[in-house]
């Protein structure tokens, strides 16, 4: 069997590595337009950083696994096309700011269609607006020359970044969507014989499309709306002097709420849960469900209110000002073990402290000065609603004199007023408190958006500590409660 992915992202890549590594006799290749990400993929030093990916590329690439930009002769050649581009929130025309832009899908379909001459299975591994697949039939139907059969599949990706590769080796689920026709089932049956290659058949659900396409928004909108709940009442925690951490822990132990995702945070990021939640809600108000969409995109309301509330603490702690202050950054990761910084909070909580005139000293193990950056240069308010975006845009050019990137915690910290964690690195958790806090400006203050910080060591270093969701420091400002 030829598998072609088009698609080489945090997806594509991965997952199909999984494929070649698990099933020997399946030829994969992996495509993408983007040639500098294929000669990345096909280098020493892969495009994205991912535990126990190298291991796994270099272990199959050449063999049968391989990445190329010939995507129309992959293409023509495979019997079975993933389809694994990006389907970003569209930024302009109808829908702008909550509907799923699926113009590179829809191109991707185009050119499927075009270069085909043998049957084909074409399978959505992209995350898509429910009813996706009917589109991309037709698409394929009215655009093939020789009346060329496809097969269109769901089979959403579970994955989370950072743990990409165990995910994979060990899904909870794999779902296969298709039609319940009979080439429609023996589409399913051939993709369900590629996974159960290493996955348990029990573990292997076979649905109908739009209930596949479906489940994906709705894990999604689920995972999310955990971490928006517990941040909600991480809030509460703070006016009344409750500790979040004994509220996950208190209330996980119920076994039918279970424990995990119950981590409060400075909010949650990531490419896929704002944007997969925007677009549930901007499926719901077309169809005039609107207590539905205001229902979801309350969860999306919270978590900009989670960063918009860590920095109000930060700056109303510190005397109500950081102008002029120097302030660590200590990750910018969306979260530990990744690269990433899609819709990081890092971003938004960096730009809330920019505009209030702080500089900025920032390091993360795995993000380069190059992308913390350009980040922090983009306009603000892509995506999501940018007339209700909290943070003001400043200047790029004026943005980049306030920033400076550091290539370990200590030089960060060296001189700063306060140094705020904004990703979990383990790294983060055993850094040496005394040796930061006698370089740092006094007082000095610490700000653990993710609670990774044993913030009673730190207290008895000298620091002025701040945990989110944490009784607070009867130093912090602002807080009727301990004053
Ligand atoms: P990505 O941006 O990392 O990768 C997408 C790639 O597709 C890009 O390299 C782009 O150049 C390429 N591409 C776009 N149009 C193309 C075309 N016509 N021909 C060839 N290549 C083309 O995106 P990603 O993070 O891999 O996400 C892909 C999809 O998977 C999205 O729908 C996302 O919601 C979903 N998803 C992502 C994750 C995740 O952890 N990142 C997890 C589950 C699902
Ligand atoms: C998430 C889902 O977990 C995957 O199942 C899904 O496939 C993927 O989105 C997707 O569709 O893209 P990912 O975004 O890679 O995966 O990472 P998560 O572990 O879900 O974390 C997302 C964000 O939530 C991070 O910023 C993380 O720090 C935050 N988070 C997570 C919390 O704040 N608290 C928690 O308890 C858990």
């Amino acid at each position: 069997m030829k598998i072609a992915c088009i698609g080489a992202g945090y997806v594509g890549g991965p997952t199909m590595a999984m494929i070649a590594h698990k099933c020997p006799d399946v030829q994969v290749t992996v495509l993408d337009i983007n040639k500098d990400r294929i000669n990345a993929w096909n280098s020493d030093s892969l495009p994205i950083y991912e535990p126990g990916l190298d291991e796994v590329v270099f272990g199959c690439r050449g063999r049968n696994l391989f990445f190329s930009y010939d995507v129309e002769q992959c293409v023509a050649e495979a019997d079975v096309v993933f389809v694994s581009v990006n389907t970003p929130t569209k930024t302009k025309g109808v829908g702008a700011g909550y509907a799923a832009d699926l113009a590179y899908w829809e191109g991707a379909a185009r050119m499927i269609a075009k270069v085909s001459t043998s049957p084909k299975i074409i399978v959505e591994k992209s995350t898509v607006p429910v009813k996706t697949a009917a589109a991309i039939e037709k698409v394929l139907s009215h655009n093939t020359g020789g009346g060329v059969a496809f097969d269109v599949l769901s089979n959403p990706e579970f994955l989370a970044e950072g743990t990409a590769m165990s995910d994979l080796e060990k899904p909870d689920r794999v779902i296969i969507g298709g039609r319940m026709t009979p080439s429609g089932l023996k589409a399913v049956q051939t993709l369900s014989e590629v996974y159960a290659q290493w996955v348990p058949k029990e573990r292997i659900i076979a649905t109908n499309l739009w209930s596949s396409e479906l489940a994906k928004l709705t894990a999604n909108a689920f995972l999310a709306q955990r971490i928006s709940s517990i941040n909600s009442i991480s809030a509460l925690c703070e006016a009344t002097g409750a500790d979040i951490t004994e509220i996950s822990r208190c209330v996980g132990t119920d076994s039918r709420i279970g424990p995990k995702f119950l981590n409060a945070s400075v909010g949650f990021g990531g490419s896929c849960f704002q944007k997969d939640i925007l677009n549930l809600v901007y499926i719901c108000r077309s169809l005039n469900l609107n207590e539905v969409a205001d229902y979801w995109e309350q969860v999306i309301k919270m978590n900009d209110k989670q960063k918009r509330r860590f920095v109000d603490r930060v700056i109303s702690s510190m005397f109500n000002t950081v102008k002029g202050k120097r302030i660590a950054i200590l990750g910018f990761a969306f979260k530990k073990d990744t690269g990433d910084t899609r819709e990081s909070p890092a971003i938004d909580v960096c730009k809330g402290l920019l505009d209030d005139g702080a500089l900025l000293s920032v390091y993360d193990p795995k993000v380069s000065e190059k992308e913390i950056r350009t980040q922090l240069s983009l306009p603000a308010g892509l995506g999501w609603d940018s007339t209700k975006h909290p943070f003001v845009q400043q200047q790029a050019s004026e943005i980049n004199t306030k920033i400076e990137c550091h290539a370990n915690v200590y030089d960060a910290c060296k001189d700063a007023h306060a140094a705020c964690v904004l990703t979990e690195w383990d790294e983060f958790k055993s850094m040496d408190l005394g040796k930061i806090y006698a370089s740092m400006t006094k007082p000095a203050f610490l700000f653990d958006g993710r609670n990774v910080v044993d913030a009673a060591k730190a207290r008895d270093m000298g620091f002025v500590c701040y945990g989110l969701g944490k009784p607070l420091d009867k130093f912090i400002m602002g807080d009727e409660f301990n004053r």
